[in-house]
């Protein structure tokens, strides 16, 4: 197999390039990264010098730049993770989301297309479904994204469903659950609290932290992608989840303790989104563990635990992304109004 990974210098794609490495070492690996504040060379530094790995920058809706790729390399699938991920950020600006998350996916499909390829996977979310109150979201649930994040990444799976039955063109698609684990942007929720209580800083939360989110290991999620590239069929969507769902408040509880805190470091803020914060995600994974023959691993409270110290261990990685003046100036945009001091 020749992969094409898109977006490996950011958190999921690079855990991914590293389990291919591992479990699947005759696999020739091309990374495209457009190094945009959440790519990082540092991330993906501890296997840019293997032999079966090459590093090429530049943007997945650039179509010479994709097919320069594909022809030099000889690739036979792609997994697309190159995103604008960040829901908060799309609340800011989303202009990017839409050229990177639909105008992006719609050039990989038609290099895809008249390439021939085997096989395109891409990588999407549980938050295309939207809220739901109870139950859970399968694979037939309708979409129902509620932020200009979710919304875009819909448009590119819209993409990926229309270029199948249109074209034919061999593309799937998983849609993941909250992720968690090493080598995440330290703005996302997680590792921002843990980068946050490690220097004892208060950490923001919005009103009672009554989201109800679904949380995976970052490896889970990527044994699902890995099964979905090589046992999933075009044309499909597979939900790759846990059923770990807990309240934020829950999830800031264990990384309190974890890190040795007490709740005077919990500053409640109001929720900066004018309408609805989605407040409950869940979606079934029966699909995939019976079509594709996976099953997640990682037990949630030991494995967040293992995450904290994973931060905790590798501070040098995440101090140099944190003393950027392009994070802390989108920390004192977006929370400087409700953190005020504390920030
Ligand atoms: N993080 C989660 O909890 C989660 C859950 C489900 C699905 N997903 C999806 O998984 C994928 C990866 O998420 P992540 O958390 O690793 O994101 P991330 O923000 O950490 O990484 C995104 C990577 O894509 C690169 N990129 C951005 N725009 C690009 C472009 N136009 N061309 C090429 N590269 C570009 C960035 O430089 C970065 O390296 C995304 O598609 C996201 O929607 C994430």
């Amino acid at each position: 197999m020749r992969v094409l990974v898109t977006g490996a210098a950011g958190f999921i794609g690079s855990n991914f390039v590293q389990l291919l490495l591992e479990e699947r070492p005759d696999t020739k690996i091309a990374i495209l990264d457009a190094l945009t504040y959440a790519g990082n060379l540092s991330t993906i530094e501890r296997f840019r010098s293997s032999p079966n790995v090459r590093f090429f920058p530049g943007k997945i809706q650039d179509p010479t730049v994709v097919r320069g790729i594909l022809e030099a390399e000889q690739i036979t699938h792609i997994v697309n993770f190159a995103a604008e991920s960040h829901n908060d950020r799309s609340l800011l600006e989303s202009g990017s989301f839409i050229q990177t998350d639909v105008a992006g996916v719609h050039t990989l499909l038609e290099a895809t297309r008249d390439h021939g390829l085997e096989k395109m996977v891409h990588v999407s979310t549980d938050e295309v479904y939207g809220t739901i109150d109870v139950g859970m979201f399968t694979e037939s649930s309708p979409i129902e994204p509620n932020t200009p994040y979710s919304a875009s990444k819909a448009g590119g799976d819209l993409q990926v469903r229309a270029h199948h039955i249109t074209f034919r063109t061999p593309a799937l698609i998983t849609r993941g659950g909250n992720n968690y684990g090493p080598w995440q942007y330290p703005e996302k929720l997680i590792p921002f609290f843990v980068t946050r209580l490690i220097d004892g800083k208060k950490v923001p939360v919005y009103g009672e932290g009554n989201q109800v989110r679904e949380w995976i290991h970052v490896l889970d999620h990527c044994t699902g992608i890995l099964a979905a590239l090589e046992r999933g069929k075009p044309g499909e969507v597979y939900n790759i989840g846990d059923v770990n769902e807990r309240r934020n408040m829950e999830v800031v509880k264990i990384l309190l303790e974890e890190t040795g805190r007490g709740e005077d470091l919990v500053k409640r803020i109001p929720d900066p989104r004018k309408g609805a914060h989605d407040k409950r995600y869940s979606m079934s994974a029966d699909k995939a563990r019976s079509e594709l023959d996976w099953a997640p691993t990682h037990p949630f409270e030991e494995s967040l635990r293992a995450t904290v110290r994973w931060y905790s261990d590798n501070q040098d990685w995440w101090r140099a992304i944190t003393a950027r003046e392009d994070f802390q100036g989108f920390i004192r945009r977006f929370y400087g109004p409700s953190l005020g001091d504390d920030l």
